[in-house]
């Protein structure tokens, strides 16, 4: 890191000449770029216009208090540490300078091997909180909006409303079939907001058996039951100051349902088997593949608790969709799986492109994601041509829009899949799709108008 090699800079603000020059001096000399400042006013003004690691300010002095200068520094600089030297006789405003955010503060008279020593744990906290920065930026990189591939207007939508969403603290439900990128999407809600430096803390509802999600979310006391030999702080907790994802949130069964409602309406959750509660100091972002306004008009999902949590949903529209978004997609995939192997990325011919543009995509973008993988495994050569892609499944291969061998699907479903292969074998042309559907393209919009009401894609 280039910055390690730089010597640190350290202001010295004295309006006493002859302390500024002997601290100036003795640092100078301990290795650091030192340089003085004849009281607070001529202080900020350096701070200002240089690139100062930490300052060292008198408290009392005649020009512009240290006290000013440490506000001055803190509104400018918020990192930049500032080491307080006063005499002995004004402990309380040093203590009050500490409270408005210095580094130390040290009494005079006081050796030079201390004061070497607190500037170089200063530099060391300021390089610490830098590196800090720089990582979160990267993974705010990684992580971020910019991982989400897309140009169609339904992305562009989604797009729109993760910035939207992003800065603010309301609850985010986040609705579309399975491999819609449901989680990408999460991700980039709390890496694009204002508490991305906050913990992202995931939990998949369904995955966690329902006798221990309640513990799993809200903690539990030492010995609460049978085998909770230590007390264990819940996913709540751990998420305090940033995101809890609530994953496959339809899976909920109904006594953790009402027990959630209840924290988001209170704000404070109480661990198993304490009588004390802690308050909630996350963001929840909910997500499910279900269609929750039936499961609400069936019984099995809470009214109130569906309102809670969609205070702004964000609905992703499946890959049959966003059929023109598919060569960005395997692009961008290509070029990952290539960068994880270092290798060059591979090129599909345009018949091969073709061809998964008129795929039904069940699985959405990670079906796709895995069949450019298994393309980029499987294949030789730098050129993956149409006769390379897997042969598709039984049921997809015949036609019908559903897979074979599993349960049965209600018409309704069917006739939902049948649009969206349509759609899809259209490569997303509506006007197309409804003439082979014999339907007007107005029904066609109204469909899909309700399938978006249902929160279905
Ligand atoms: N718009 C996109 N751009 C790039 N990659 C995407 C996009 N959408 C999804 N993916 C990728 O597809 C895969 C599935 O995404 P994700 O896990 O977010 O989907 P999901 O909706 O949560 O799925 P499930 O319902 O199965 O949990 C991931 O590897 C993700 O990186
Ligand atoms: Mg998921």
């Amino acid at each position: 890191m280039a910055d390690a090699e730089r010597r640190a800079a350290v202001l010295v603000v004295d309006d006493e000449q002859e302390m500024c020059d002997l601290l100036v001096d003795f640092l100078g000399r301990a290795g650091y770029e030192a340089e003085g400042a004849r009281g607070g006013s001529e202080g900020l003004e350096k701070v200002r216009n240089g690139d100062f690691d930490v300052v060292v300010t008198d408290l009392r002095m005649r020009d512009g208090d240290g006290m000013e200068l440490l506000q001055g520094v803190k509104a400018d600089r918020p990192d930049l540490p500032v080491i307080i030297v006063t005499a002995f006789g004004s402990i309380d405003r040093a203590i009050e300078a500490m409270k408005a955010g210095a580094f130390y503060f040290v009494t005079k008279p006081f050796k030079m091997r201390e004061m070497e020593a607190l500037v170089a744990k200063a530099v060391e906290q300021r390089r610490l909180v830098q590196e800090n920065r720089r990582l979160r930026r990267e993974v705010g990189d990684r992580f971020g909006i910019q991982q989400l591939i897309g140009r169609s207007k339904a992305m562009r939508e989604v797009f729109r409303l993760v910035e939207l969403v992003a800065d603010s603290m309301s609850n985010v439900l986040i609705l579309g079939d399975s491999g819609t990128g449901k989680e990408l999407v999460a991700r980039a809600v709390h890496f694009g907001g204002r508490r991305a430096h906050g913990p992202f803390v995931p939990v998949n509802c369904s995955a966690i058996p329902e006798g221990l999600l309640e513990s799993e979310l809200f903690g539990h006391t030492r010995g609460a039951f049978t085998g909770a030999y230590t007390a264990r702080r819940g996913l709540f907790a751990e998420a305090s100051g940033g995101t809890l994802f609530l994953d496959e949130i339809g899976d909920l069964g109904m006594a953790l349902q009402a027990k959630l409602l209840r924290v988001l309406q209170d704000r404070e959750v109480r661990p198993v088997g304490s009588s004390k509660s802690a308050p909630v100091d996350c963001r929840i972002i909910a997500a499910t593949h279900r269609d929750l306004k039936t499961a609400v008009r069936e019984g099995t999902f809470r009214e109130d608790l569906y309102y809670r949590l969609s205070v702004i949903p964000i609905r992703l529209p499946s890959l049959a969709e966003r059929v023109e978004d598919i060569p960005m997609l395997v692009d961008h995939f290509l070029k990952s799986f290539a960068g994880r192997t270092s290798t060059e990325p591979r090129r599909l011919t345009p018949r091969a492109m073709d061809a998964l543009m008129r795929r039904p995509w069940e699985g959405n973008v990670r079906e796709l994601e895995n069949i450019v993988e298994r393309l980029v495994v499987l294949t030789n050569g730098d050129v993956i041509d149409e006769d390379d892609l897997p042969a598709l499944g039984p049921g997809e291969a015949n036609g019908t829009p559903w897979p074979a061998g599993g349960p049965l699907p209600p018409l309704r479903e069917v006739e939902r899949r049948y649009i969206l292969h349509v759609l899809a074998e259209t490569g997303g042309n509506k006007e197309r799709a409804a003439r082979i559907l014999g339907i007007n393209r107005r029904t066609l919009y109204r469909q899909r108008e309700r399938w978006a009401d249902r929160g279905e894609p």
